[in-house]
Order: structure tokens, then C-alpha cells, then sequence
């Protein structure tokens, strides 16, 4: 039976694949029938991910995608490409009043202009077949809405979201699909990062779901999946959110 959602005979390039939702992106694309090449910066995590992989055929590439070099290498070492999903990205939250040059390039370059350069680079040397599809994960915040401390992560994820839509556009005539997932919270290394929550906080914030929980990696890699998958070919720069309806409230 002929599945849409397959991505037998595929190969697919996805960063972030060391942690979080970049690893169940990594290991559900695998799952799938997708050859996948798996980045990240941490050796050790990337190996643990590669180890979980279904099937063969598989690659995994160290690169850290805050360092231009990195990302040429990582450009010229991947094979010709069905698809990309873009996952690496870092938080911090800080007060307007207190942002930093430092705080603030950093951010933007792993989760912006790295992005937008390894998919350049990609083009450039025609490893991004025609009708393949890239996938940004962007964020529910800076396209949707915004939290207290959010204004630097929130930049960042507008201007990937806003690069998604010129690059959708202008890619169109090659076939090629350009299209965002903006989770809410996503219980990952990430959401740690911005502060652990106690059980009583956790609740609270769990109100602010109708859907009644935080989202778990699967919630965002199926609906990845669907984007890489031909069973979206006709769907193209989209900002797509994942928030177990957080914003209907
Ligand atoms: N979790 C959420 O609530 C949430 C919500 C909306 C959007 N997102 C977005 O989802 C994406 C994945 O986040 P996550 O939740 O899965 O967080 P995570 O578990 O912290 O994973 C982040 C990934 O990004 C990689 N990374 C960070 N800086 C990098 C760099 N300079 N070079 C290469 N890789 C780098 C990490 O690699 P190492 O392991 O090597 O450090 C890791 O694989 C991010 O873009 C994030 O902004 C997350």
C-alpha cells in the first residue's frame, strides 16, 4: 500500500540530532524509511541518537553550527539531500533592560543566521534536490506570541520564520518546500534551560493548555514528518503551530 507519509528512498539532513526534539525528529524520520545524516555538536549524545536508529545507511557529521567553518564543512560533507530539518537552537532569558551584544549575536547566529547559511550553502552546491522539503523549527514566540525574558529567542525565531517565507517563495519554481513548526513548551534539555519548575508551577502553566499538557519531542517530529513527507507537496511557507492550543486562550 502506497503510504504518503513515507520517506522510503529519502535522505534527510537534521541538525539539533543530539538532544530533544532533533533526536525524535532523527529517530522517527528513521523509523519512516529515511536515510538520515545526523548533526550536533556533542559527540558523545550524537553516538547515543546514531545507536537508536532503525535501518542502515545512516551518517552522523560533529559540527558546531555557531562557527561558519562548521557549517561549510558540514555543507560540503553531506550527500544530495530530500530534505532538511533544522532543529539546533539555544534560549536564554533576559530582560530587555539587560541584553548583551554578546548574548544577543549568539543567539541570533545558531538559531537564524546559521540556519540560513548552512541552507544557503546547501543551494549553492545543489545538494538540496529539486522537490525536496526544509523544515525550521522556529518557535510559538516571536511569530504567535512572546514571554517575559523571550525578546532576543523571539527575534531570532522571527527573522527564521520571516527567511522561511522569502526562501518558500523564491525556491517554488524548483519544487522545493520551505515551511516552519512553532511548538509551545516542549519538555526538553531546552525548556530546563530556562528555569526547572516546581510541580505546583507546573501546573499552573499546565492551565494554560486545553489540550491539559506540556508537549513531549513526538508531537513535534510527526508533524516534521508530515512537512518532509510527499503528503505535503502542495504545501509550502507555513508557520505551523504545535501548542495543544495555548493561543485559542
Ligand atoms: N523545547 C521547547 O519548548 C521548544 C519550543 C519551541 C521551539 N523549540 C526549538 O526547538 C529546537 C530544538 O530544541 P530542543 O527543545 O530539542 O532543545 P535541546 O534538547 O536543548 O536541543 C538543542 C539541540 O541544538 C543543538 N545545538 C545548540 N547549539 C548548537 C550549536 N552551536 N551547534 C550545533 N548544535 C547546536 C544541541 O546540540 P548539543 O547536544 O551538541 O549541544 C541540541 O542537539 C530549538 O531550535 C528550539 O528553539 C523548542
Amino acid at each position: 500500500m502506497n503510504n504518503p507519509f513515507s520517506l522510503e528512498n529519502k535522505t534527510v539532513l537534521i541538525t539539533g540530532a543530539s538532544s530533544g526534539i532533533g533526536k525524535s525528529v532523527s529517530i522517527e524520520c528513521a523509523k519512516m524509511g529515511a536515510k538520515v545524516i545526523i548533526t550536533g555538536r556533542n559527540e558523545n549524545r550524537l553516538k547515543d541518537t546514531f545507536n537508536e536508529l532503525e535501518g542502515d545507511g545512516h551518517n552522523m557529521i560533529v559540527a558546531d553550527l555557531s562557527n561558519m567553518n562548521d557549517i561549510k564543512e558540514l555543507a560540503n560533507e553531506c550527500s544530495k539531500l530530500d530534505g532538511i530539518s533544522h532543529n539546533a537552537g539555544i534560549a536564554k532569558i533576559v530582560p530587555v533592560k539587560f541584553v548583551n551584544k554578546d548574548d544577543l549575536d549568539n543567539i541570533l547566529f545558531t538559531n537564524a543566521t546559521g540556519p540560513i547559511f548552512l541552507t544557503q550553502m546547501l543551494l549553492r552546491s545543489k545538494k538540496i534536490k529539486n522537490n525536496a522539503s526544509v523544515v525550521f523549527t522556529s518557535s510559538l514566540s516571536g511569530i504567535y506570541c512572546v514571554h517575559y525574558g523571550e525578546s532576543m529567542y523571539a527575534a531570532s525565531k522571527g527573522a527564521l520564520s520571516g527567511f522561511a517565507k522569502g526562501a518558500a517563495l523564491e525556491l517554488a519554481a524548483q519544487g522545493i518546500r520551505v515551511n516552519c513548526v512553532n511548538p509551545s513548551i516542549i519538555q526538553t534539555h531546552i525548556f530546563e534551560t530556562t528555569g526547572v519548575l516546581s510541580d505546583e508551577e507546573l501546573k499552573e502553566k499546565i492551565k494554560n493548555y486545553p489540550l491539559r499538557r506540556l508537549g513531549v519531542p513526538t508531537d513535534v517530529s510527526y508533524a516534521i514528518i508530515y512537512f518532509l513527507s510527499d503528503a505535503s507537496s502542495w504545501v509550502t511557507g507555513n508557520d505551523l503551530k504545535i501548542d495543544g492550543g495555548y493561543t485559542l486562550i
